[in-house]
């Protein structure tokens, strides 16, 4: 068909192909409009299979349901900590429904000292977040333990939450940690008592044998020293081999076990061994037991001395050194050992870095933690390495054994 101007007239079909174009057309411009306002809440992505639709509602179910299915809590948090999203898992943690949860502080589920510890961490929270460890108390009163990572969030006129969190149940860990705790307190003991069974048996049966044959030696000696000749001269040489063997097989079970510690206390050995690692050595060690007239509790002072030993062994075996200093003082109730040498030093970030196993450090750490102390080393390339323990003991303890 055709209009009077010689322009063809619309059928009734294209009629109805114009009105559908159109109303697309104002779609697409609506679209268009909505896209420039941010007020998109679909989005068409073009596929083999023709347009798929994805609706911001439909993004959001597949984040909720990945969040609820988490064993970790999950919470959003505003500035003031109060809680505007959780998921069912932290809400089975804390063991108060979700309605309970949702709109109430955060501070609520931490007892104070954590309230502060958990302030600290949001205060410098860092490019990639902080990590806090706490206990969460639960609805019915029960403490868990938990780690919390927490992360700011970017703000923006809609969104009201500033902090992210996500809380990992500690229990488990903390209860494997436990269970290598008591394991390596066991092992303790067993080498201790191993090396104390040792030590008496070098003490008192080859130091005893040596002792007796050293006798018989001497009297040869006596016996030949009116004839001089080779005969006099094996004899005096096998009384000196004797006499060194007999003050090396002490030294061992000294090592082992000194008995001193039990008689006399850590400061009477560790001023012999002290003068011990000199002569040997030829390494100038200063000693001084300062604040320290009393005797300190007997697995305290087994602790320090096995942490000096290890300390003065690497001293010995890699530092090179020309001083040693070994402080051990005595301030309140907490009891201090620093082992300082002037020697080449190490590298502690490296070591970690190529995640090497230092068993002599680590059992130093171990003997330190497993009397409720800590361990910390300070050492740098060529300046030197300084061990320093302290040991916490308990108050009004008589410090007796
Ligand atoms: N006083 C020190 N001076 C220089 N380097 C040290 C000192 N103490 C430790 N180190 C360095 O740290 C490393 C780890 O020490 P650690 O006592 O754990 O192991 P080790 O002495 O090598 O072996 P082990 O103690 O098991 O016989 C040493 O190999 C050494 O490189
Ligand atoms: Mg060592």
């Amino acid at each position: 068909m055709k209009t009077a101007r010689g322009k063809a007239l619309p059928t009734p079909d294209a009629s109805a192909e114009v009105t559908g174009l159109r109303s697309r057309l104002a779609e697409a411009e609506e679209t268009l409009r909505a896209i420039r306002a941010g007020e998109v809440d679909t989005v068409l992505v073009a596929g083999k299979r023709g347009p798929q639709v994805f609706t911001l509602q439909g993004a959001e179910h597949a984040y909720r349901a990945l969040i609820e299915s988490m064993n970790e809590g999950a919470l959003t948090l505003t500035a003031e900590k109060t809680i505007l999203y959780a998921n069912r898992s932290f809400s089975q943690m804390v063991r108060t429904p979700l309605e309970q949860v949702i709109g109430s502080s955060f501070r609520r589920f931490l007892a104070p000292a954590d309230r502060t510890a958990l302030k600290a961490a949001l205060r410098t929270p860092g490019r990639d977040g902080a990590k806090v460890q706490v206990l969460l108390r639960a609805g019915d009163g029960e403490l868990l333990p938990v780690q919390i990572s927490v992360r700011p969030l970017a703000k923006d006129d809609f969104n009201h939450a500033t902090i992210a969190m996500v809380v990992t149940d500690m229990t488990e860990a903390k209860r494997s940690e436990g269970l290598m705790r008591d394991l390596t307190h066991r092992v303790v003991q067993v080498q201790e008592s191993e090396r104390a069974g040792v030590a008496l048996e070098l003490h008192d049966h080859i130091t005893q044998l040596l002792c007796a044959i050293l006798f018989r030696c001497q009297a040869l000696v006596d016996e030949l020293s009116s004839r001089q000749g080779p005969s006099l001269q094996e004899a005096m040489r096998l009384r000196e081999m004797l006499s060194d063997t007999a003050r090396e097989v002490e030294r061992i079970s000294r090592n082992l076990r000194p008995g001193a510690l039990d008689h006399l206390g850590l400061g009477a050995v560790l001023s012999a061994a002290t003068t011990e690692f000199s002569d040997r050595t030829g390494v100038a060690v200063k000693l001084s037991c300062m604040h320290l007239t009393e005797r300190l509790p007997a697995e305290v002072e087994l602790a320090l001395y096995r942490i000096h030993q290890e300390a003065m062994k690497n001293v010995e075996k890699h530092a090179d050194a020309n001083h040693v200093t070994v402080d051990l003082t005595k301030a309140g109730h907490t009891v201090r050992l620093t082992i300082k040498d002037d020697g080449v030093g190490f590298d502690i970030e490296k070591r970690q870095a190529r995640r090497m196993v230092d068993l002599g450090l680590l059992g130093m750490r171990e003997r330190a933690a497993y009397v409720g102390g800590s361990l910390a080393v300070k050492s740098s390339r060529r300046g030197g390495t300084e061990i320093s323990v302290s040991i916490p003991l308990p108050p009004g303890d008589p410090l007796k054994n």
